[in-house]
């Protein structure tokens, strides 16, 4: 069974804001110290992609998901988020924005929620506030990732 392995970058290691910038996600709001990165690799020990969360007050935005192109189709994306979201402290609700990927984070467990339904903490991130479109769509986990 294919596994991947999370370990943590800074968020100014140049070759996740190239894998970033090469998939048109945000590279401008990386080097903050209230966000995690992680690189992930495959049981050969090759890049496959890179995640990263950001604490917003009590809850927590999941970002910068990306699987290397060459690696797409083969479940890894779903691995990563998975393996991502169990690096997370138990109780916080997590929230993620994104303008082309909702019906892949669907099939990890999260739903759409209104803007208006978006705790102030999580609207005030960089991501929500000024990089991602205002047509991003916002969701939440509401279920253990199946
Ligand atoms: C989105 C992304 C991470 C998916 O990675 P992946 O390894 O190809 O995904 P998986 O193989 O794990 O796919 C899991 C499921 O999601 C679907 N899926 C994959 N990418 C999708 C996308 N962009 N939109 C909608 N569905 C998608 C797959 O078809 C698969 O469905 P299935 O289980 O019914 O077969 C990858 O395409 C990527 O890096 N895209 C660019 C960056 C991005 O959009 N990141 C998300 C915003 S932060």
């Amino acid at each position: 069974m294919t596994s991947v392995t999370l370990t943590p970058v800074q968020g100014t290691d140049a070759r996740l804001k190239d894998a970033l910038a090469a998939s048109d996600l945000p590279i401008e709001d990386l080097d903050y110290s209230d966000r995690s990165f992680f690189r992930a690799t495959n049981d050969d020990g090759d890049i496959v992609g890179y995640s990263g969360i950001e604490v917003c007050g009590g809850d927590v935005l999941l970002r910068s998901v990306v699987v290397l192109p060459e690696h797409r189709g083969h479940e890894l994306g779903a691995i990563l988020v998975r393996e991502t979201l169990a690096s997370i402290n138990g109780n916080s609700a997590i929230y993620l924005a994104t303008t082309s990927a909702a019906s892949f984070f669907e099939k990890l467990g999260f739903v759409t929620v209104d803007r208006t339904k978006v705790p102030a903490d999580v609207l005030a991130t960089q991501q929500l506030s000024s990089i991602c479109p205002a047509s991003a769509t916002v969701m939440k986990l509401t279920r253990p990732p199946s």
